[in-house]
Parts: structure tokens; sequence; C-alpha cells
């Protein structure tokens, strides 16, 4: 549990908060590339760490992310018309560029010099990995990208998508880090064939349900590894990395006696504010190309990661009870909803926007959420007491894989794991 002080610290994040504060030190996923194709397509809207923004890729190419309101009488500049290397405001025709400088006023005597006063705020945005990347920070605090391997593959090796989650964000990341609930939410009841049993870890999850957890606390992060008997004398060790402020990478299925060969997905949950997420879904191939299959199973709307609408909202919401089949649930999975991450959704939004974690009751299979909550909490008062988070600047750090493993019991997890956790080098 925590005070409910300690949980507002942990969850808000609008301009000012502690927590927000701390967020606003690291580069975060903003858009696809593909939500901004080409020089002077349509701005888009987006809303990041409760901040209203908008943006647009100029006639040069160049992406750039605004304050969303005209600081003339506050229109949104989502109406606005992207042409000739700005965006101008369709109420009276301020034109603002890329860094935010107000390059035409035409409401204005020609004469006047009022334009140069006015300055709109401007976030770094870089192109990298078929990402939209911001910084929100301070100008002299400002980071190298994080040196993600999915970010550096060639397009044809990873895939990005996107969906909206209606919940805190630290609730989000605590689905994510909790190893735990793969042997029940996700779980599947109906028989397996001896087949999918002989190449997906799901046995192990099946057979063993309260996994033996250890948490190793990183420069970048956490590495939260979860321990279950597989064969006699050996252990099935999942390794999942948490980086700092809100990534993780969900070791692999399949393929364990050599993870290094194996496909392997990430997650971020980027705060949209404090009560709305968005769930980026990344997968890597570190060998070679996705097939056209796997890509669509990973990066295709029908793919794992479920059906959404044109506006990144899943098709199975609460709105809607995630379709809830109880035959199914009875029968067929755990919770009688489709699909992985509605199975998550359904659980973390039940939560409310905030999950109230003063009545909780945590147990051995959640020390992970504990070192996480710590080290958040840490960390954003260490920076309000004037220490900067390293983690934001070892973006070397983030070239890590997260491994599935059997090793022989008795070797320590990082010893197994290791000759798996490091991603390519440039
Ligand atoms: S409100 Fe934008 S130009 Fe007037
Ligand atoms: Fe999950």
């Amino acid at each position: 549990m925590l005070t409910q002080s300690d949980n507002e610290k942990l969850t808000r994040v609008g301009p000012g908060t502690l927590m927000g504060t701390l967020l606003r030190r690291f580069w975060m996923p903003a858009l696809l590339e593909s939500e901004v194709p080409t020089p002077d397509c349509d701005p888009v809207r987006l809303r990041l760490l409760g901040e209203d923004l908008v943006a647009f890729r100029d006639t040069n190419g160049r992406v750039a992310i605004l304050d969303a309101y005209c600081p003339h009488r506050n229109a949104h500049l989502y109406f606005g018309r992207n042409e000739e290397c700005g965006l101008r405001c369709v109420y009276h025709g301020w034109k603002f560029d890329l860094d935010g400088n107000c390059v035409d006023m035409p409401s204005e005597p020609d004469e006047s010099s009022y334009k140069d006063k006015i300055k709109l705020t401007s976030y770094p945005a870089v192109v990298q990995g078929g990402i939209v990347w911001i910084y929100m920070g301070p100008a002299e605090h400002k980071p190298q990208l994080p040196n993600f391997e999915w970010s550096r593959l060639p397009a044809n090796q990873r895939t990005a998508t996107k969906r909206i989650q209606q919940n805190n964000w630290a609730q989000a990341v605590e689905g994510g880090i909790d190893s735990s609930h793969i042997s029940f939410l996700h779980n599947r009841t109906e028989k397996q064939t001896a087949a999918v049993d002989a190449v997906t870890s799901n046995k192990f999850h099946a057979q063993d349900r309260h996994p033996v957890f250890e948490v190793k606390e990183q420069d970048a992060g956490l590495l939260i590894a979860a321990r279950r008997n597989a064969e006699p004398g050996h252990y099935y060790w999942r390794v999942t990395q948490f980086l700092l402020p809100f990534y993780t990478m969900i070791p692999p299925v399949g393929n364990f006696r050599d993870s290094s060969q194996a496909p392997y997905d990430g997650h971020a949950w980027v705060p949209i504010d404090d009560h709305t997420t968005w769930t980026w879904s990344f997968g890597v191939h570190p060998q070679r190309a996705f097939t056209p299959e796997e890509a669509d199973y990973r990066g295709g709307s029908n793919g794992m990661w479920g059906p959404i609408d044109e506006n990144f909202m899943p098709i199975r919401n609460k709105e809607n009870d995630y379709m809830i089949d109880r035959h199914k649930q009875r029968h067929a999975n755990f919770t009688g909803i489709d699909g992985i991450p509605n199975q998550d959704a359904a659980v973390q939004e039940s939560m409310g926007f905030i999950s109230d974690r003063t009545r909780e009751h945590l147990g051995t299979s959640d020390r992970a959420i504990v070192n996480f909550r710590r080290l958040m909490l840490r960390l954003a008062q260490d920076l309000a007491d004037g220490k900067e988070p390293s983690a934001a600047m070892r973006c070397e750090d983030y070239n890590v894989r997260s491994v599935s493993v059997i090793s022989q019991a008795g070797i320590p997890f990082e010893q197994a794991a290791a000759p798996y956790m490091s991603g390519h080098k440039n």
C-alpha cells in the first residue's frame, strides 16, 4: 500500500508536480511518424503530461510540437493552416514557425514589431525508429535519445503501435512489470495441444503459479526476474527490463533456450494526463525481417494488440465491458475477454482512473511493484532536492533485451541471462 500523499506523488504528472517534473527529464514517444507523414501535412492534436499540444511537419520536412493554444486569444492551432514553414492560426492569421516564433501577424499594422515579442512554447522533437520523440524538460538538461535496439533496426525488423488506456500511467506500468499475473489473467484454461506447449512457456506459467521474484536495481531501472520450476533441477526465468521512466520489455515466448534468436516486445506507458495513458507496443526481431504475417500480427490493428478505431481507442473497451463472454470464461480462458491487451486494460481500468493504493494488501509476488514505486518516488524527491536523474543521460543503458531462459538451479539469474541481454551495437 501507499499513503494517500505518496499515491498522489506517484501518479500526478502535470506541470510543476513532483513526478511530472521527473518524467520531463526523459525523451518520450509522442506520435507515430505516420501521423505526420509528409511536409505540410495536416496538423495533429496531442496531449502529453496534461499539456495540450499540436504537431506538424513543416515544408522542409521537419517535425514541430508546439503549445496547442494560440497566444493571441487561445484558439486551438489544430485548426491551423500548415503552410510555408509554419502553422497559421485560422482565427486572425498569426503564424508560428517550428521553434514557436511568431513570424507573421497580419492582424496588426505592418510597422508593428509586436510579433517579435510573441513566443509559443515549442518542444524539441526528433524522428527515429518510426516514432516522433518529444523532450518536454529544461533545455539545459536535454539528454540524447535512449538507444533502444528497436529504434535503430531497419523498418522491417520492428513494429510500433499505440492505443489509449483509460487509467493513470503508474498502474499501467505496474501491470507491465507484474510477471505473476500471466499465470492467471492471460491463462488459457482449455487444454493446450502438446505442440503448443512444446514451443511456448505456457506450461511453466500454468504449472507454477507462484513464481519467486528477484529484483535488482540498475542505473537505468530495474531487472525483474520471475523464477518458475522447469524440468527437474532447472528453473525457468522470465527477466523483464523496467527502464526509466515507463518502459518495459517483455521476455520472449518460446525459443527460451536461446532467446537472442527470438522476437521480443516492449511497451512504453506515456501519460496523456493523470487519467489517461498511451500504451505503446514495440515489436523487435533482432536477427531478421519480420515476415508479412509476423509484422501484421504485431503491427496490424487486428493483430495481437487488438483492434482499435481511427482514434487509437480499442474496440473492446470499458464502455462495452471489453465484450466479456462468460461462456468463454467458463470453458476457454481465464477472463472470457479476447486479446492480451484487452485483458490487461480490463483489470487496470477497473481500478479507477487512479488506483486507491491506500487500500491494497500486497504479497510476495508484488515485489517488483514495491520496488518500482520506491524507485520512482525516490528519484522524484531527489530531483526536487536538486539531484538530477542519472538514468536520463545513460542512453546506452537502454540497448538491452528482455530474456527468457532455462538454467540449472543454483545459477544466479543475471548469469543465466547475461549472454542474451545486450542489443545489437550500433
Ligand atoms: S487567436 Fe490565433 S490569431 Fe487570434
Ligand atoms: Fe498482462
